[in-house]
């Protein structure tokens, strides 16, 4: 196979407001949240695609609209080239095999009254005929690989730390060796110690594997540890692609480079960050035309209040694209320049 893994082209979602809601925002036909809007973006095989962006910016309904748990408004998702809104019946089984999902809280998505094995073992039962004696010998053959004992076939889930939690949903997604899995923001719920042993762990899986990761994540370090490229949603658009140590070393669009100034901490509960985005978020629910960072961009020109800046590849860079009409004269920029300073807590609940 030549072309992407995964694709999505142009692909749109909107959640309709309520009727009453749409009224209140004074809408006469229905009104929508446009939470992803017209993104492409590819994913190549045994690779892995950072998806970075503010709160808000469409990161996890991307996500689900890869892994086909949302349908697209419009547009597309390719899966070995086809289309995965036209799969049903015996070929849906099988890409179902092929694209797993790892969800941030490992409390929410496993099901307490069920034991280990049977957890681990969900997929390969949807797929499989096994008897109780199989699936639980193919378990206790998976969990090393995510780092946890075999003989914990028996347990529950309230008996692990979080970091076990997501371990188990790690073997879950990764039981019947997909080809590609999208984690949404897997380690965020962890302590330092444990997301960098399970990054550790994502990364010599792949090796062994092949698999290719979509990781949906606020911490650009792990981006920086695992990604090849990586991807810079701002609501509902992807302003900058781009392999990773290009778009984190030298960001050229100004929402990245002040995304990744203003985050210098993993950890946004700390609240640690000394500077933030100036300007007001627009809504998604009437989207500004032309570039949606206009609003809050110190370089805006009128162009960019009414023209959508499309993708365009840097000069020299054929995969380092930017949706900025200014990007040739601001990639130098510093990021400071696009920043305000926040006072630091007053309080010690920091
Ligand atoms: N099921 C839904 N119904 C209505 N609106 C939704 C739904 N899911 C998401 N949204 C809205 O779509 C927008 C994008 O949300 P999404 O969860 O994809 O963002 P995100 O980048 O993953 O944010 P975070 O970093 O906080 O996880 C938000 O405005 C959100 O409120
Ligand atoms: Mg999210």
């Amino acid at each position: 196979m030549t072309g992407p893994l995964l694709e999505t082209r142009n692909v749109t979602k909107h959640f309709p407001l309520s009727r009453s809601l749409t009224q209140f925002f004074g809408g006469e036909a229905r009104l929508a949240i446009h939470a992803v809007d017209g993104v492409s973006v590819q994913v190549a095989a045994g690779e892995t695609l950072g998806l970075i962006g503010e709160s808000g910016s469409g990161k996890t309904t991307l996500g689900w609209l890869m892994a086909r748990l949302h349908s697209a408004t419009s547009g597309e998702v390719l899966f070995e080239g086809q289309d995965v809104s036209q799969l049903s019946g015996a070929p849906l089984r099988r890409w179902r095999q092929n694209l797993q999902v790892v969800f941030q809280d490992p409390v929410g998505s496993l099901d307490p009254r069920q034991r280990v094995w049977q957890i681990v073992s969900e997929p390969i039962q949807a797929q499989h005929n096994f008897s109780k004696a199989k699936l639980r010998t193919l378990v206790a053959e998976l969990l090393p690989t995510v780092g946890l004992p075999p003989d914990c076939l028996d347990q529950y889930p309230h008996e692990f730390s979080g970091g076990g939690r997501q371990r188990l949903s790690l073997a879950r997604a990764l039981s019947l060796k997909p080809k590609l899995v999208v984690l949404d923001e897997p380690t965020s719920a962890l302590d330092v110690a444990v997301q960098a042993q399970i990054l550790n762990r994502l990364v010599s899986l792949q090796r062994e594997f092949g698999f290719s990761y979509v990781l949906i994540t606020h911490n650009v370090a792990a981006v920086r540890f695992v990604a090849d490229r990586v991807a810079v949603m701002y609501l509902g658009k992807v302003a900058e692609v781009g392999p990773v140590r290009d778009v984190l070393e030298h960001p050229v669009h100004p929402y990245t480079k002040a995304l990744l100034a203003a985050v210098p901490v993993a950890d946004t509960r700390r609240r640690r960050t000394r500077y933030k985005i100036s300007g007001e978020v627009p809504t998604l629910i009437r989207p500004p035309p032309g570039c949606r960072f206009a609003a809050r961009c110190p370089f805006v020109i009128d162009r960019c209040r009414v023209e959508e800046p499309l993708l365009l590849p840097l000069v020299g860079a054929s995969n380092h694209v930017v949706a900025c009409h200014r990007a040739a004269e601001v990639a130098d920029v510093a990021p400071e320049s696009l920043l305000v300073t926040v006072p630091p807590p007053t309080t010690a609940a920091a």
